[in-house]
């Protein structure tokens, strides 16, 4: 017989919050908390701003837009490959598994996961990492209530915390590391993160891994700088960020979300430039920032991927890449990965 729901006042169901269990991970590296990335990025020589800091609620939301835009290709690429083969990638690892990602997708590529593992074994545990707590709360809910035999582990936390945290279990789990976002990573820090990723992999285990692939620069300079100007609301939300949370007073009028193809490195890089001389003021840190006119602060690296050098940075990292997954123009790949030395994924 079928249990009573009971609709508690929040409009949700006690059903689906049973399944939800949520952990906030304090940072644990000084560079993590605003304060600190803040005062170290604008005060080094060449002004940087960490990109975890563009996903505050606004940020997410504004990000969430982005990957609806005409031009941004990429988390269409990715979605049209996972409905496609979602089932395919799931049913070729040969046991049940539960999933990490990285980043906690709120649209139809983590549901193609979702539904291929929860379809086709018991229960599937879902355990997202994200920095954006709220905006992971409300994508658990509506995974949950889509989902009947899913259960969610939700960790705010930023990446390198939350893998930490990640509870053991007696299945192997499938790590999902989506949307392009191992581009985000200079390729320094893009192996020690994989470097980490592997050491705490068990031997079952395997990763999934989306990328962008190099293409004509006009397709990727349109990708991250619309015509609407969504991204560069994306981008300058840095700076409303900390007008609001440090009391700032960047003005929004003299600075410009900027976006370049670095040809030899393969990789666009986005920034926010200034267009006048001016000095900010950053009360909590009690500091004055000078700025000269055409100066930048640096946000964002997105590099693009030939399957040769994605190969090479995991192998690099002690994986090995296996079967790759293309959309039908090969804009975009999603890899499954195994850690050397480890085997049991195909
Ligand atoms: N992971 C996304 C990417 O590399 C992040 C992103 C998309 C982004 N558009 C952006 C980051 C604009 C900064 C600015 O494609």
């Amino acid at each position: 017989m079928a249990m009573p729901r009971t609709t508690r006042p929040d409009g949700v169901c006690a059903d689906v919050r049973e399944r939800l269990s949520f952990f906030e991970v304090a940072p644990n590296r000084p560079g993590v908390t605003l304060v600190g990335a803040v005062r170290d990025g604008l005060l080094a020589p060449r002004k940087k701003l960490p990109s975890h800091l563009l996903y505050d609620e606004e940020g997410s939301r504004l990000f969430d837009l982005i990957t609806e835009l005409p031009e941004y290709y990429l988390t269409r690429c990715e979605r049209a490959i996972l409905e496609k083969y979602a089932p395919e990638i799931v049913a070729g690892l040969g046991q049940e598994i539960d999933l990490v990602e990285f980043g906690c997708g709120s649209g139809a590529k983590t549901r193609a996961m979702l539904r291929a593992t929860t379809e086709t074994q018991g229960t599937t545990r879902y355990i997202p990492i994200d920095i954006s707590g709220e905006h992971m709360r409300a994508s658990a809910l509506a995974w949950l209530a889509e989902f009947p035999k899913l259960e969610v582990h939700a960790l705010a936390a930023e990446y390198r915390d939350g893998l930490d945290a990640v509870p053991d279990g007696d299945r192997a789990r499938l790590f999902l590391f989506m949307g392009s976002n191992i581009g985000n990573l200079e390729l320094e820090e893009a192996t020690s993160f994989l470097n980490d990723v592997r050491r705490r992999m068990k031997d079952a285990d395997g990763l999934l891994i989306g990328f962008d692939l190099v293409k004509d620069p006009r397709a990727l300079i349109a990708a991250y700088n619309d015509a609407r100007g969504v991204t560069a609301r994306f981008t300058k939300n840095l700076l409303v960020r900390i007008n609001a949370e440090l009391g700032a007073d960047f003005d929004l009028a003299h600075f410009e979300h900027d976006a370049q193809w670095e040809a030899e490195k393969e990789r666009m890089t986005m920034h926010i430039v200034c267009t006048r001389r001016q000095c900010v003021r950053i009360e909590a840190l009690d500091l004055f920032v000078p700025f000269e006119e055409g100066e930048k602060i640096w946000t964002e690296i997105s590099q693009k991927y030939t399957l040769d050098s994605m190969r090479s940075l995991l192998s690099s990292a002690g994986f090995e890449l296996g079967h790759v997954w293309h959309d039908p123009d090969q804009y975009f790949a999603v890899g499954l990965a195994r850690p050397v030395g480890k085997d049991t994924l195909r």
